[in-house]
């Protein structure tokens, strides 16, 4: 009764106040065939076997010449079958070294390649020098990653510098083993890490000769320290330069959902999917700030990120796995990042670690990091990102909300509120005809099943408005101010008279619900797309009466996506709707 009274009192407008999300249609799991390289770790011991009669590298099924475990500074532990590199530390296979280096220096590392090539490694005596003729050009990968920097002199002021890289010389000539910036380019090549980061594929007959120099600067005081490492395999430390990995779905004043997004399912090895498909995530996910970052310089570093991030894999991080339909119903990995500051922008940076079960070792142990997905929090603290509603499952994104109420309040009661009015619309969907014979059914293409989805998905959308801050000045066509009437939670009231007295914006579209019950005070709504209502009409029967609002009230409560232009009903949808509701069939506000 309540209702039809409003609707005979109150200006039409309000009754299309419609928000939410196009939920795209239903898609299949996709087949997974697609799984890493990582696969080629057998084939390294596969190697081993193959050379003859040296028991150490099968147990190792490393590769591994000089055990250089305890062995800082190359000291061989009669494993030794080849020339030290001078002065260094050699690099076993598929194993780090981490190293401090102060500003200035430089340190050389020597990788023997014997198991690359042919198989030729068989005694004692046998020598690089002897064997080399024997050997195949071979692929040896080198990585570096910076996992802590120099301090900033103090008396640098101004603007924050920039973090100077280390630079990696690379030579593979017995004739130059201490390579370095002072030395023949010709015989060597340079390579500078990149936000910490350095990777490069070297082709060698024999081994691979590394110097890693720290600059100069006058601005920076200190050491940094720098994992390094390689590998016949794979690059032990991995940047994926191509993609984030990575989506914001939403955030608010303090709070952001993020998730991972395709094909970060299809890029995991068997035994991840595993896991993944038994609801255990398998990424790990970094924030830190885009402007003040304690990993500026540093953000392609696992080590660096796993050090130092702001947010990290501990406090602040609630991961689990998801499946919304907006994202085809497939299985992803959700971060729920609490404890940011309003209208900050951060990056998120998604990783994975090397191997958890080997803290560090092991082809491509080093950990894998993808480029940073930036985001920005909201200024108000009137909007609340929730998500995995009970009911309304498909909804993630901010609400409208009030800093008096915690999240699992304002969730149930945005759920329940959604739920009972589906109720109503679930008894009347019983009056129809749906499982009578073909001549009775509504519809020889739909069935009431699709119908109650669509209507849950429309109810959804319109009952739980997306939430944007009052003053953000982003989407300007897609966005309704609404409640202007009411004060901010802080007891501030907008002053804008035209905005007050506006029957679609001094109020909530479910203002009986939202203002009274949730007292967000003034926001903007993000509307939802038109194709809700779209998919809504199409697929319930006429006898529901449902229809599409258009023109004027059309902007006043939907989007228009693109496609839907043409597809809007021509007929005006106020009577309909109102007899709907007279009829008790239909809920509105
Ligand atoms: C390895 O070396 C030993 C001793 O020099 C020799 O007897 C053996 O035949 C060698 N094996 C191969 C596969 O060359
Ligand atoms: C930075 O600090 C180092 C070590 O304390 C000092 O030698 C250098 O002169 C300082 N540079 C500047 C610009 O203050
Ligand atoms: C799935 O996860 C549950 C709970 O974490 C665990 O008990 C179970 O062993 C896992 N199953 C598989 C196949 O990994
Ligand atoms: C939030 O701001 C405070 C004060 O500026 C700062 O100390 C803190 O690190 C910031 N936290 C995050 C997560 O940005
Ligand atoms: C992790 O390491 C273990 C033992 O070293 C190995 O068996 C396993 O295959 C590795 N997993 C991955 C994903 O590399
Ligand atoms: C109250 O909150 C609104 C919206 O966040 C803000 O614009 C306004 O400045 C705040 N007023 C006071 C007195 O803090
Ligand atoms: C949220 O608030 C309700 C009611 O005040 C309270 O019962 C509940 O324990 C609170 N939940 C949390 C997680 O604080
Ligand atoms: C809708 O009604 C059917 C039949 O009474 C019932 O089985 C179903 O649980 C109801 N759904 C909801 C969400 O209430
Ligand atoms: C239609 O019939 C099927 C099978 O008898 C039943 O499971 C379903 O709930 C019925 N649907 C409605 C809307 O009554
Ligand atoms: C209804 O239609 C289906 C397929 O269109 C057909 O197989 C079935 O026999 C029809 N049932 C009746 C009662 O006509
Ligand atoms: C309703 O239609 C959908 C899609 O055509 C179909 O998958 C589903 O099985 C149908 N449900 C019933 C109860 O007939
Ligand atoms: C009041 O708000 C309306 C709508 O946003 C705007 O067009 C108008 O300029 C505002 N008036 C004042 C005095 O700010």
């Amino acid at each position: 009764m309540r209702l039809q009274n409003r609707l005979t009192t109150v200006n039409l407008s309000v009754l299309f106040v419609f928000l939410a999300f196009l939920s795209p249609a239903v898609a299949t799991v996709t087949d997974q065939t697609d799984f890493s390289s990582r696969k080629r770790y057998g084939h390294v011991i596969t190697k081993s076997d193959a050379s003859v009669g040296f028991p150490y590298f099968l147990s190792s099924f490393t590769g591994l010449l000089i055990d250089d475990g305890e062995d800082k500074g190359g000291e061989a532990n009669g494993l030794d079958l080849v020339r030290r590199a001078p002065d260094g530390g050699s690099l076993g296979n598929n194993k780090f070294e981490s190293r401090e280096i102060l500003m200035g220096e430089i340190q050389y590392w020597h990788f023997s390649n014997s198991f690359a090539g042919t198989s030729t490694v068989n005694s004692t005596s046998d020598t690089p020098e002897t064997s080399t003729a024997k050997r195949a050009t071979s692929t040896v990968y080198v990585s570096l990653t910076i996992c802590s920097k120099p301090i900033l002199n103090e008396s640098v002021s101004g603007a924050t510098q920039d973090l100077p890289q280390l630079a990696v010389y690379v030579s593979t000539s017995d004739s130059l083993r201490e390579p370095g910036p002072d030395k023949d380019s010709k015989d060597q090549t340079v390579h500078h890490s990149e936000e910490g980061y350095m990777s490069a594929m070297v082709p060698t007959e024999s081994g691979v000769y590394i110097g890693v120099a720290a600059p100069n600067s006058g601005k920076f005081s200190g050491s940094y320290s720098y994992q390094l490492a390689a590998s016949t395999d794979d690059f032990f430390h991995k940047f994926a330069d191509h993609s984030t990995l990575l989506t914001l779905v939403d955030a608010d004043s303090e709070a952001a959902l993020l998730t991972t997004e395709a094909p970060a399912d299809r890029i995991l090895t068997e035994d991840q999917l595993k896991q993944w498909r038994n609801s255990t995530g398998v990424y790990n996910i970094f924030i830190n700030n885009a402007n003040n970052s304690p990993v500026a310089g540093m953000s392609r570093s696992y080590c660096a990120l796993e050090q130092h991030s702001q947010v990290g894999t501990g406090d602040g991080v609630e991961a689990s796995m998801s499946t919304r339909k907006r994202t085809n119903n497939e299985l992803q990995q959700q971060f729920y990042i609490t404890g940011l500051n309003r209208s900050s922008t951060y990056n998120g940076v998604l990783a994975m670690s090397g191997n958890s079960s080997d803290s560090g070792n092991g082809v491509g142990g080093g950990g894998m990091v993808w480029r940073p997905e930036p985001f920005t929090t909201k200024s108000d603290r009137n909007c609340a990102v929730i998500y995995d509603l009970d009911f309304c499952s498909d909804i993630a994104y901010a609400v409208p909300s009030n800093p008096s109420m915690n999240l699992s309040q304002l969730r149930s009661k945005y759920d329940s509120h959604a739920e009972d009015l589906y109720k109503n619309f679930n008894y009347s969907l019983q009056q129809i005809q749906c499982n009578t014979s073909n001549e009775t059914i509504f519809s020889m293409t739909v069935n009431c099943t699709v119908c109650a989805t669509a209507y849950k998905d429309w109810l959804c959308a319109v009952t739980i408005p997306k939430c944007d801050d009052f003053s953000s000045t982003k989407n300007t066509s897609a966005v309704m101010i609404r409640n202007a009437a009411q004060a901010f939670p802080n007891g501030t009231e907008i002053t804008n008279k035209t905005l007050r007295e506006d029957p679609v914006r001094n109020r909530s579209r479910n203002d009986l619900f939202i203002d009274k019950e949730i007292e967000p005070g003034p926001y903007k709504e993000v509307l939802p797309s038109i194709d809700v209502c779209h998919d809504l009409v199409r697929n319930c029967p006429m006898a529901l009466g449902f229809q599409c609002p258009t023109g004027k009230w059309l902007q006043y409560s939907y989007s228009l996506s693109a496609g839907s232009i043409l597809g809007t009903p021509s007929s005006l949808g106020f009577q309909a709707i109102i007899l709907a509701a007279a009829s008790g069939l239909l809920w509105l506000f």
